[in-house]
């Protein structure tokens, strides 16, 4: 039976969700469809997709939070993110929360891009939804620190506060880094949405650290643009991230893992 799948967030027209996985499918010979829904009432419109055959759902801005909410159980990277991005129908109907933001990310990072998390210092910019979502897998890799710095400082503090059972993570303000340096520095923060930078002392990153912004557009971020002025020996942004936490969720799904490789190449513009 064809499997019925769907990406859910308002606005929505802009997802690249429906292309990743109709490649992901063709590429799988997975027998599903998979639509954009533009979400009006989270729960209901869940509801009706889950009444008309639905097997699964990706979520995203701004229903995250609602989908941690409506789901009936959840992985542990989803309840440390407060947030899902994936709900999987299971067999008795319940529904799961998953989020493969942070694995997507780690991901990326390390296989498509050769970069060794084990020991290294990792400064994570930005306190918010997209930072929360990623410090577990991030944990999972045993960097030797991970410091979360945001402007306002004590959002940092308490993230940190709240995640300090999973492993060596600090907060503090991005005022408050000086002379700290890091192997990777990873954007978290929306400030690139306005074109913007997060205001950063230049010394942060080592010598051939690495960049990383989990935004991503038609040109290169401010963020990345920023690493290649640093001499970053790569400044990435989040294209990667976006198929990797798609491939995934396929996975959590079907069961089998698309090659992610090909269709990153697809949208890379
Ligand atoms: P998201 O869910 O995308 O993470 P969010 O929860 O609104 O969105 O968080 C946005 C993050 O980007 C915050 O850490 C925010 O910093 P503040 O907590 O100080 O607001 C950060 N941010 C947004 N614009 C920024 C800018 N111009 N410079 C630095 N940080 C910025």
């Amino acid at each position: 039976m064809t499997g019925k799948y769907a990406v859910i967030g308002n606005p929505i027209e802009h997802s690249k969700s429906p292309l990743i996985h109709a490649a992901f499918a063709e590429q799988t010979g997975q027998d599903m469809t998979y639509d954009r829904i533009l979400g009006t009432d989270f729960e209901r419109d869940v509801r009706a997709f889950l009444a008309a055959g639905g097997r699964g759902l990706n979520v995203t801005v701004p229903f995250k939070e609602d989908a941690w909410r409506l789901a009936d159980e959840r992985s542990a990277r989803a309840e440390t993110a407060g947030a899902v991005n994936t709900l999987i129908r299971l067999d008795d109907d319940r529904l799961r929360g998953d989020n493969t933001d942070g694995i997507g990310l780690v991901r990326d990072l390390t296989q498509n891009h050769g970069v060794r998390l084990h020991g290294k210092r990792i400064l994570l910019l930005g306190a918010g939804g997209a930072s929360r979502g990623v410090v577990r897998p991030l944990l999972e890799q045993q960097p030797a620190q991970l410091v979360i710095a945001n402007r306002t400082a004590p959002k940092a503090l308490d993230l940190a506060e709240e995640l300090r059972g999973l492993g060596p993570i600090t907060g503090c303000g991005l005022d408050q880094l000086n002379g700290l340096a890091f192997d990777l520095i990873i954007n978290g923060t929306s400030a690139g949405l306005g074109g913007e930078m997060p205001d950063l002392s230049a010394d942060c990153l080592v010598p051939g650290g690495v960049c990383y912004d989990m935004m991503y557009g038609d040109r290169p971020t401010a963020f990345v643009c920023w690493g290649q002025a640093q001499g970053a020996s790569q400044s990435l942004d989040g294209l990667g991230m976006l198929v990797e936490q798609a491939a995934e969720s396929f996975y959590l799904w079907r069961g089998v893992r698309p090659e992610t490789a090909l269709v990153i190449r697809l949208l890379r513009p």
